[in-house]
Parts: structure tokens; C-alpha cells; sequence
């Protein structure tokens, strides 16, 4: 193609044509380094609701895909917006088609009255002024494993080969509940989970939780556990005395991410002193207002929106918004949900923790 044409050109934000996926495969594996094609195309097929793409003539040079979740918002499971595959074509980077082809791929969402959108950002500034904003805290957990206690039996972890998945989905699905803003897990999500190229996957399960931890990276002699979910303080405290005995040849420490740091700091684990680092999780943000307010399931308030993006409109009466605080539709989640304990200035009462009966943590990632 002419190069010089297409960077001088304007581009044309729309759909992504299923004759353009090899094209599409192109720019996913420069740009995030995985070159299975294969995976590429199971996932563009399978996983993608929607790809949105910006297009020189007719040459796509960027994408975002969106894929439709069910999102724990307090008790009710209700649709979400998933962006991701967000990539593009170096020569044509820098030129905001990003922000537009997200903005359009929302658009779209918003007409089916989707109340609610996240990722998972590469960079947290870079979708914060797309209006997303953190809406979780994750910890990570690194111990020495001889710092462990042992309080628990180990036995009660039963070794599952991780292709016979179907004894987690119940445990995950009870696990999930306990959160907001937690995402359903379908049986295509647990076989990417499982099946990742970069992880050589050991799952044990329990009567009320399971782990699943990587042993193909031995990195700093630390064992990996991607996931381990516990519906009983008994089935975290096994946990512990299982992980104890991966004290061996391979590893001397153990890494976990947790939500809430309780059930650990319960144990007081002091010697040697364990690494904890905060990091900032799931970005998300509303998209349909009134469908939003609508799962507050009490009446709020007008509030006024200033989205960036220009999608997602303010609630109630404009006229009666004149003076109020415009938040941006990420701080409508953030001031719903449990994430702040004091209610920011400028936010209505009936606003503020409208929804917040469950801790916000997610592990799905998408
Ligand atoms: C990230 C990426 C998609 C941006 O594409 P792009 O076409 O340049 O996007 P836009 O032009 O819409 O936005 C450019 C903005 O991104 C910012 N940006 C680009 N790379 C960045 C990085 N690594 N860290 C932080 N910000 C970055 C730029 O500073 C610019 O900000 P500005 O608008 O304030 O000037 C592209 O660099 C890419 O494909 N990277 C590899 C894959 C990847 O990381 N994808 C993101 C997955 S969420």
C-alpha cells in the first residue's frame, strides 16, 4: 500500500470487517508480542462482541474490541462493556484514534443501554481521561514460605488436572458474589485462564475454595499463585498449610493477590516480614445513565455527568444540575460503590455508597 497516502489521509472509525482479520492478527501480535495466529483467531471469532477499528482508506491500522460481561453490581448481575484488544499499527500511533474508536464502540454499547463499561488499562492516565477510573484495590502478597503458619490441613487440597475444570465453576461462581464489580467467568474464559501459553498450571481444589499456581515461572525462586479463591476462613487457612509444603528444591517464596487483607493480617504473620504492595485493579466507569440509576433501585437525585468521551449523559433535570458538581462517569462508580469511605465534596447523600453492601475486587481478566 502507499505508506505516505494513508499517514496523510483521514481515517474512517467503524466496524472491523471479518475479511480483515489477518490484518487485525497483524497488529495483535506486534503489539502485545503473542504470535500464536491460531489464538488470535479463537479469540477475535469467539471472545469479541464487537471490534471497532480506524481505518487509512482501506487499510485498518488501529482496534478495540468490546466484549459483553455479567458484572456482580451488589446483588444483581448486570451487562458490562469489557474494552479490550486495544492496539495500533506504530506507523499510525499518537494520532487520538485510540480515544475515537473507543468512543464509538461505547456508542454502541449505550444504544443497547449497557449501565456500565471496564478494562484493564496498560497505562491508568491514559483511560482516566476517557472518563474510567479505578474502581478497586488489589494487594499483593509476597511471603517467605517458612514464615507460613501451619494451622490447617493440607490434605483437604485435592489435585485436579486442570483440562477437568468443572468442580471450580461452582466454587468461583460463590466466590464472585461475595465482591462488586466481580465478573461472571463462562466456559471460554476458564479455558484461556487454563490454557495460557505462558503458564504450566497446577490446580488443587477444596471443598469451599481452590488454587491454581504456575510452575513454569521459577522467577526470584517464588511460587506464582494466579488464583486462589476461598468461600471459608478454613479453606484459606489449608491453603496455607498446602502452600507450606512447596517449600522444596524450586521455590522459597509464595506470591497471592488478595482483596482484603484480614484473613491474613488475622494470622499475624510478622517474621520474616512479608512484602504487601497496593495496586490499583479494575478501571470502569458508567455508559447508560438511566440504566444505571436504574439498579440503584431507590430514587436519587439529578447529578450531572462530564464524560470526556461525550456518551454517557448526566441524570434528571438539566436545568436543575446548573450548580452541582459535574463528576466524571467514572466517579459515579467510585462514589456508588464501596470504594471511598468518606463521601468526596459536592456528591448528593442518596448518592454516595448507594450500592455498597460488598467490598469492589475483580480478578477476571479480559
Ligand atoms: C497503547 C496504544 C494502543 C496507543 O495507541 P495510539 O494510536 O497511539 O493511541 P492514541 O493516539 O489514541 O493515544 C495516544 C496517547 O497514548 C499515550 N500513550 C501511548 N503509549 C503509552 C504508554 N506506554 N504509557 C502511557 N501512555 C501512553 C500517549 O502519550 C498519548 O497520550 P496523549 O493523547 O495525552 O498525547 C499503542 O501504543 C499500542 O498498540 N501499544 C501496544 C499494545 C498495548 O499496550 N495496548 C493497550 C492495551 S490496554
Amino acid at each position: 500500500m502507499n505508506t505516505t497516502k494513508a499517514i496523510t489521509s483521514d481515517y474512517d472509525v467503524k466496524p472491523i470487517q471479518s475479511g480483515d482479520l489477518s490484518r487485525a492478527i497483524d497488529i495483535w501480535s506486534l503489539s502485545f508480542g503473542f504470535l500464536d495466529r491460531d489464538r488470535w483467531s479463537m479469540f477475535y471469532d469467539s471472545f469479541l462482541d464487537t471490534a471497532i477499528g480506524a481505518y487509512a482508506d482501506d487499510y485498518l491500522v488501529t482496534i478495540v474490541g468490546i466484549t459483553n460481561f455479567q458484572m456482580w453490581f451488589g446483588d444483581q448481575l448486570v451487562p458490562c462493556a469489557g474494552v479490550c484488544a486495544v492496539a495500533s499499527d506504530p506507523a499510525h500511533r499518537q494520532r487520538g484514534l485510540v480515544r475515537k474508536c473507543v468512543a464509538a464502540g461505547l456508542a454502541e454499547s449505550h444504544r443497547k443501554r449497557v449501565p456500565l463499561t471496564a478494562l484493564w488499562p496498560f497505562s491508568y492516565p491514559f483511560y482516566k481521561r476517557m472518563g474510567y477510573e479505578v474502581t478497586d484495590l488489589q494487594h499483593m502478597v509476597e511471603l517467605e514460605i517458612r514464615s507460613l503458619p501451619d494451622l490447617g490441613d493440607a490434605t483437604t487440597y485435592r489435585r485436579l488436572h486442570p483440562d477437568h475444570y468443572d468442580p471450580l465453576k461452582p466454587i468461583h461462581d460463590e466466590w464472585i458474589k461475595q465482591s462488586s464489580l466481580s465478573i461472571k467467568r463462562g466456559d471460554l474464559q476458564w479455558r484461556r485462564l487454563l490454557n495460557h501459553p505462558e503458564r504450566q498450571i497446577c490446580a488443587f481444589v477444596h471443598d469451599d475454595g481452590y488454587i491454581l499456581w504456575n510452575i513454569k515461572d521459577r522467577t526470584n525462586r517464588t511460587l506464582d499463585v494466579f488464583e486462589w479463591a476461598w468461600n471459608s476462613k478454613q479453606a484459606f487457612i489449608d491453603g496455607l498449610s498446602l502452600l507450606k509444603r512447596m517449600d522444596d528444591l524450586n521455590f522459597d517464596k509464595v506470591r497471592f493477590r488478595m482483596g482484603a487483607l484480614d484473613d491474613l493480617l488475622e494470622l499475624g504473620v510478622t517474621y520474616p516480614v512479608p512484602t504487601i504492595s497496593v495496586k490499583p485493579g479494575l478501571m470502569t466507569r458508567v455508559l447508560h445513565t438511566d440504566a444505571f440509576v436504574e439498579l440503584l433501585g431507590k430514587k436519587v437525585p439529578p447529578f450531572a455527568i462530564n464524560d470526556p468521551l461525550g456518551v454517557s449523559e448526566s441524570y434528571g433535570d438539566a436545568g436543575a444540575l446548573s450548580d452541582a458538581r459535574a463528576m466524571t462517569p467514572g466517579e459515579v462508580v467510585q462514589v456508588v460503590t464501596d470504594f471511598y469511605s468518606a463521601k468526596p465534596e459536592g456528591v448528593p447523600d442518596d448518592l454516595f455508597r448507594a450500592v455498597a453492601s460488598k467490598r469492589n475486587y475483580t480478578v477476571e481478566f479480559f
